[in-house]
């Protein structure tokens, strides 16, 4: 049988504890064989779910060594969204590449759940780690001048992870790789994302991955419409999965 996971971040909410009080009583009035396979965490609430990610022992292992935030761990369905894509891109050419890693946790979780160093693939990861007073990106809480070092540190075990500090699109036109399996775009700006997608879509192999991170966010909605549309104008739908993020299979 699933177990139950919760995850105790969600967002938007302004009163927790009677949020969580009121979760709490809505879960005892299931059915008992429907009282399984409970989710809570990142804006999604299911029940009576296989939750297959926790029988995934690589996954959860790699959860359990990199993810050590409550967000970190909340946000686990999407973090295994992100293992399958990377999984399946894997089988088509080229590197994994993320746009905007910050901490660099998910693409450290995916190097350990697909034994990475075995692929002999490359990982290209960007960001800008820092947070200059007035920057036009929105801040981050563990964003400073000792970001980048940390994630380098992190990816110390994984000798082909490139961790690039620069700015979306430019630093594409200095250090990119030719070919993607795998594309995760994650920085919370329209013209970041819609940018790196001018870049970089043209070199994913057809069958490649790409995910949209925060696609399916109400609050990233220009976001989401821009993507739509760019995708849109070269035959693509959009899946927005429960999960908030977007789904496109080249
Ligand atoms: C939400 S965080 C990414 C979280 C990360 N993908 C993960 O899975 O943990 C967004 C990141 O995008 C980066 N970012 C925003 N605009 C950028 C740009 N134009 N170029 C490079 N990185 C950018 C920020 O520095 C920030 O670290």
């Amino acid at each position: 049988m699933p177990n139950n996971y919760f995850g105790e971040v969600f967002f938007g909410v302004e009163a927790s504890d009677s949020f969580a009080s009121a979760l709490n009583d809505a879960f005892h009035a299931l059915e008992p064989k429907w009282q399984n396979g409970i989710f809570t965490g990142d804006n999604l609430i299911t029940f009576g779910k296989n939750l297959s990610f926790q029988l995934d022992a690589p996954f959860m292992q790699a959860l359990e060594t990199h993810a050590t935030k409550k967000i970190e761990k909340s946000i686990v369905w999407r973090t295994a969204m992100l293992v399958w894509a990377a999984r399946n891109g894997l089988r088509r050419e080229g590197a994994l590449v993320e746009c905007g890693c910050y901490r660099g946790i998910s693409a450290r979780i995916i190097c350990d759940s697909v034994d990475f160093n075995a692929t002999g693939r490359d990982y290209y990861l960007y960001d800008l780690f820092d947070y200059p007073e007035g920057s036009a990106h929105a801040a981050m809480p563990d964003m400073g001048p000792s970001l980048y070092d940390e994630v380098v540190e992190r990816f110390s075990a994984i000798p082909r992870a490139r961790i690039i500090k620069g700015f979306i699109p430019d630093i594409l036109h200095v250090q990119a790789p030719e070919k993607i399996a795998f594309l995760h775009i994650d920085m919370n700006g329209v013209a970041a994302e819609i940018g790196a997608l001018d870049v970089l879509f043209e070199r994913v192999s057809p069958g490649g991955m790409v995910v949209l991170d925060d696609y399916g966010y109400l609050p990233y909605r220009a976001q989401r419409d821009a993507e739509r549309a760019w995708f849109a104008q070269r035959g693509y739908d959009v899946m927005e999965l429960p999960t908030s993020q977007g789904l496109v299979i080249k």
